[in-house]
């Protein structure tokens, strides 16, 4: 995974780098690093740990120039020290990577033949010592670049500097992304558009197999058949805004409380509530033809796919086939005219959802991506986009995402329902009525928040945690387990509250939390059975749902009363306690809650 930046100019960029780095942090936090080449030398500075550490570092220790290469990385091949941060500089040249060389190892052992000294453990200084070797046989830099790359094999993208060369950048792309950023007398390579915008709104994205070589003035590319090419420039209209905390302690916390305004935005975008109608122009392929739907995501999106599913099955009444993105693309799931392939990303970069995108696409299906990052690779690969709008999330855990996501996923299921004729004009009005309440049930579940702090102090205590749930209440409880799991550290499964008594009940004893999440929903008396089985066993029951038989009175369960207001509201609402419930957890324990250990919040490699 990682970020990178190159920039190439006639003034000092060092700053530039960091705050470009600073925003490239959502794809790994493990380590950061800088290379500059000034006067024929590579100064080099690069620390374990946050771009902070890095920012010290340097002022302390003071690097400047023109031309300079950055890197913020999530480890895949060593770990997160100072000696395997990019950039890996040997001799005459200094790179930056992201991805991972598939062939790393075959590569080092015949260099290590060759007594090559490896100062990390990295897949990275491989391709370091192979340009080098290059150069030192008096190759050029291109053609030390291009040898080299052909030597490597896995998805990845490479920026590098030589030190005989002030205003000279070369970079490959092959199957990581790369952008082009272009100004008057400077010029820019980075992972991704939105983190360079502060610096230019001219972009060009590269191809995969493209190879760039840069500098101040001019740009150059070749395609992967090393023929001269152009790529279009366009205009990025808006910038990302910056997110400030704006009083809040974390982003996290910022984003949870910023969901009945998002929310508020994505149900406006699909439905008109001025005659509760669906917005049918946002959909413009024609769903009437298609009898099944492959799902796929990863983490909190898959889960969101997977609440869909309930709402696919039972209001559009179309099949669903849903797995992780990562098992997906290698099953060989059957595909056929009569199925479109549905995507779920916040980031629309993952790389395992972005591959099984291409094996779907590959095999001739119709793509529709469920996104926040509109201009992202899984949106330029889609037939159909569904925005969600949910900002900016900063917060490594995905929490506004997770539920505008459902929002785009409801749309979707009812405007199926309805082009399938499935569902009458006054059924699609009462659902559309259900949604429109969900800000308001959301500001209500505000309220509660001192209650879920109570309910977050005995889970902090405890090692484990069991969520259980029924129907779409079932993912709710994956992605409570998860929201948990990645902020506190403390071990938490999500279980279908039926198969609770199959097995995991043996977990069951009074230091176990159990969170029954049991809304007012079909499931409802029977989640409460299961509820009185984990009693019965002395659990320590934390319950979140409806209160219709006063259950907390009557059985002294702590819990809180959560309202919803019908089949699409729910898992929506429900998500909200559970993030609240993980965030407090998260702060009682002193955890580094938007940027956890181990994470990153966009995962770019396989
Ligand atoms: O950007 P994506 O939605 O594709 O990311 C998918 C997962 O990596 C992401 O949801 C992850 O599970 C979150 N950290 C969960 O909070």
């Amino acid at each position: 995974m990682c970020g990178i930046i190159g920039i190439a100019s006639n003034r000092n960029i060092c700053k530039d780098l960091l705050d470009t780095l600073n925003r490239l942090s959502y794809r790994g936090y493990d380590s950061a690093g800088i290379s500059i080449v000034n006067d024929k030398k590579i100064l080099e500075r690069k620390i374990k740990g946050k771009i902070s550490n890095l920012e010290n570092l340097l002022e302390l220790s003071p690097i400047d120039g023109a031309l300079g290469i950055g890197h913020t990385r999530w480890a895949t091949h060593g770990k997160p020290t100072t000696l395997n941060a990019h950039p890996h500089t040997v001799n005459n040249v200094s790179l930056v990577h992201n991805g991972i060389i598939e062939n790393f190892q075959e590569l080092k052992n015949s260099l290590l033949n060759d007594n090559t000294f490896y100062s990390s453990d990295t897949d990275t200084e491989i391709i370091s010592h192979l340009i080098d070797n290059e150069l030192k046989l008096g190759k050029t830099p291109i053609d030390s670049f291009l040898n080299t790359v052909k030597k490597l094999s896995g998805a990845f993208a490479i920026v590098a500097i030589f030190k005989d060369f002030n205003n000279l950048i070369i970079a490959g792309k092959r199957g990581s992304p790369l952008v082009i950023g272009y100004n008057k007398d400077e010029k820019y390579i980075c992972s991704d558009v939105n983190s360079l915008t502060n610096l230019t709104k001219k972009i060009s994205y590269l191809e995969d197999g493209d190879t760039v070589i840069l500098n101040s003035n001019r740009v150059k590319i070749l395609d992967e058949n090393l023929k001269k090419s152009k790529r279009s420039i366009i205009t990025v209209s808006s910038d990302r805004v910056v997110s400030s905390l704006s009083g809040y302690d974390h982003f996290m916390q910022k984003e949870i409380f910023e969901q009945p305004d998002v929310l508020s935005q994505s149900l406006a975008y699909y439905m008109d509530f001025s005659d509760f109608k669906m917005n049918e122009d946002k959909f413009n392929i024609d769903f009437s033809k298609y009898e099944k739907i492959v799902i796929t995501g990863c983490g909190t999106a898959y889960y969101a796919g997977m609440v869909a599913k309930y709402w696919f099955e039972n209001i559009a009444k179309i099949n669903i086939e849903i797995d992780y993105a990562s098992e997906l693309r290698y099953r060989n799931v059957l595909l056929n005219d009569k199925s479109f392939s549905l995507f779920i990303s916040q980031s629309g970069e993952t790389a395992d959802t972005l591959a099984a995108l291409k094996f779907c696409k590959d095999n001739g299906q119709t793509i529709v991506s469920i996104v926040n990052e509109v201009e992202s690779s899984i949106a330029k690969e889609s037939d159909l986009v569904l925005p969600i709008f949910a900002g900016p999330e900063i917060g490594v855990a995905s929490t506004k995402a997770f539920t505008c996501q459902l929002v785009a996923l409801a749309s979707l299921a009812l405007h199926i329902a309805k082009v399938k004729n499935i569902i009458s004009i006054d059924e699609e009005k009462n659902f559309i009525n259900e949604l429109l309440h969900v800000p308001k049930l959301i500001l209500d579940v505000f309220e509660k928040e001192n209650e879920i702090k109570k309910l977050a102090k005995i889970i902090s205590k405890s090692k484990s945690a069991i969520f259980i749930g029924r129907g779409t209440s079932y993912p709710i409880a994956l992605e409570g387990a998860l929201k948990l799991k990645e902020i506190s550290y403390i071990h938490a499964e999500g279980i279908a509250a039926g198969e609770l008594k199959h097995g995991a009940i043996a977990l069951v004893d009074k230091n176990m939390p159990v969170i029954v999440l049991a809304p007012e929903d079909l499931f409802y008396v029977k989640t409460l059975s299961n509820m009185h089985e984990v009693i019965s066993r002395g659990g320590n029951i934390i319950f979140i749902g409806s209160c219709l038989d006063d259950i907390l009175e009557n059985t002294k369960l702590q819990g809180i009363n959560v309202e919803t207001s019908g089949k699409l509201s729910s898992p929506i609402i429900m998500a909200v306690p559970l993030q609240l419930l993980a965030y407090h957890v998260a702060k009682l324990l002193g955890k580094d809650i938007d940027q956890p250990r181990n994470l990153a919040k966009s995962v770019t490699v396989e």
